[in-house]
């Protein structure tokens, strides 16, 4: 399998994809709620996860597929595609310009590209294993990514979220964010998980951590981050195994071992 096609062929989808959702992002939007009165899904989620799937499996038909929408194939061989078609959907729905698909192939646990597109900015993160992650921007100029150096957490701006049963879980990342705040030089949340890993990835950021994400959100971006130098963990150091409920720290390595120790102090 050529990785570097695979790689094209993903991007070609993405940029697709992202048209559908720049034409819906000024339309009226059908709002259903799923797991959470805060779980947010709209027509264009649907959209353009069947776009996604339709084309994926006219190359691939053998090829499994997981879906945030509920896309699911049982494939016949080792290949995986893990899609988030709209990462960002309260940001969509709110008229807010931040927000991201994300495309993954996986060969049983391993990620072997991944593709994040911005369509409001036209900036595409691609990855292939051992080869490096790259930006393509809105003029279409390519560049490498690269984790920053940045070493201490008090010089770091980071990107956190929160998981769609706050309001009822005391496991909701305030008291995380509470000891962040006082540590870090600034703490966002943008809304896009995927797109805050890509943001490491490109230096924007020097970290992330999220607790109960799902597989979607960060299948593609974390191996992003992790061709650009980064390093990828759970909150107890581990190595990133993708589920449902993942908690995730992606650094720039040098503030990884004072994230995970902040997180265990709150
Ligand atoms: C959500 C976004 C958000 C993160 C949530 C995710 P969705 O994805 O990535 O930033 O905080 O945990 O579920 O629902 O917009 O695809
Ligand atoms: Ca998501
Ligand atoms: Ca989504």
């Amino acid at each position: 399998m050529d990785l570097n096609d695979i790689a094209a062929f993903a991007q070609a989808i993405i940029y697709e994809a992202g048209l559908v959702l720049m034409e819906g992002f000024y339309q009226h939007k059908e709002v259903e709620q799923k797991s959470s009165s805060v779980d947010s899904v709209t027509q264009y989620d649907r959209i353009v996860e069947s776009l996604i799937v339709s084309r994926i499996l006219s190359r691939f038909p053998d090829h499994a597929i997981l879906g945030e929408e509920g896309s699911s194939h049982v494939g016949k061989g080792l290949y995986q595609w893990i899609i988030d078609p709209l990462d960002g959907t309260n940001n969509f729905i709110h008229g807010i310009p931040i927000f991201s698909i994300s495309i993954a192939l996986y060969k049983r646990e391993k990620p072997l590209v991944g593709v994040v597109f911005d369509p409001t900015r036209d900036e595409c993160f691609t990855a292939v294993t051992n080869q490096g992650a790259f930006l393509k921007d809105r003029n279409n100029n390519i560049q490498k990514l690269a984790v920053s150096h940045t070493q201490k957490l008090i010089h770091s701006l980071l990107a956190t979220g929160f998981p769609y049963d706050r309001h009822t879980n005391p496991h909701n990342n305030i008291a995380e964010i509470e000891v962040f705040v006082k540590k870090a030089q600034g703490v966002l949340r943008l809304g896009s998980a995927a797109l805050a890993v890509c943001y490491v990835a490109s230096s924007r950021l020097e970290g992330y951590w999220e607790c109960k994400l799902s597989s979607w959100d960060v299948a593609a971006s974390r191996l992003i981050v992790e061709e650009a130098g980064g390093r990828t963990s759970h909150f107890n150091n581990s190595r990133v195994k993708l589920n449902k409920q993942m908690n995730l720290v992606a650094s720039n390595g040098f503030i990884h071992q004072q994230m995970l120790d902040t997180i265990l102090e709150a």
